[in-house]
């Protein structure tokens, strides 16, 4: 396909994203819970309810998933939940400007355990750097893997990323198992917040 068609049908893509989040977000929506790759929205909808005071939004690629996590969403009756079939940096970039993410859930992503396919990993630094440009002063992320070399690889990353602080040992604000952690065996978590003035911060004197 000619590159010119490529990208037209890729502003076309873009450009609808945008139309359905304006159309399907509150108008006066600030904050919103995210989570990226939602799959069936098992644990969305179970948060979303316990929750009816934030407002949710579920990406995933696959559009038989996110058909499964609507109708779990219509079933539940909850008009503070939506699932959207995109790409988790689309849908970063198509946001509403003033719309921050309040806390951010990955759970189980894809883990790319061969090495020369590392570079398909979604959590890398410059993704953390796109979550961040929609974040607040204290907003969270949280990352839950079966695969342990992902999960240090994570915590490295995260932990290099002058926009990101890890939790030490934080536990999960809420728990509900999705598809792939009923499948696992174990699975290890992380938890950080986001600094926006990281430079300030650094500036605390040690007794302040
Ligand atoms: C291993 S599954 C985990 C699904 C679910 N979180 C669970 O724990 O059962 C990973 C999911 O991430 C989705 N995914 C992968 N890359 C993505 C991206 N760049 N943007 C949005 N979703 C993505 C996949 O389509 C898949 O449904």
């Amino acid at each position: 396909m000619p590159r010119e068609v490529f990208a037209a049908i890729q502003a076309g893509r873009f450009s609808a994203l945008r139309q359905e989040l304006a159309a399907t977000l509150p108008s006066s929506l600030s904050r919103l819970v995210l989570e990226i790759g939602c799959g069936n929205g098992h644990f969305l909808t179970a948060y979303a309810a316990t929750h009816p005071d934030r407002f949710c939004v579920g990406v995933d690629l696959r559009l038989e998933r996110i058909e499964k996590a609507l109708r779990k969403r219509d079933r539940a009756g909850l008009a503070n939940l939506h699932f959207i079939r995109c790409e988790a940096r689309a849908f970063l970039r198509a946001l509403p400007a003033g719309v921050q993410l309040l806390e951010v859930y990955m759970l189980f992503p894809d883990p790319w355990p061969k090495k020369r396919h590392h570079k398909n990993r979604l959590l890398k630094p410059e993704f953390l750097t796109e979550i961040a440009t929609r974040a607040g002063q204290g907003s969270r992320l949280f990352f839950r893997t079966d695969y342990q070399p992902y999960y240090d690889d994570a915590a490295g990353i995260i932990a290099a990323h002058p926009q990101w602080r890890l939790l030490p040992s934080s536990p999960f604000p809420f728990e509900h198992q999705t598809i792939f952690q009923s499948r696992a065996e174990t699975f290890h978590s992380l938890g950080a917040i986001h600094e926006s003035s990281p430079v300030q911060a650094n500036k605390l004197q040690p007794d302040e």
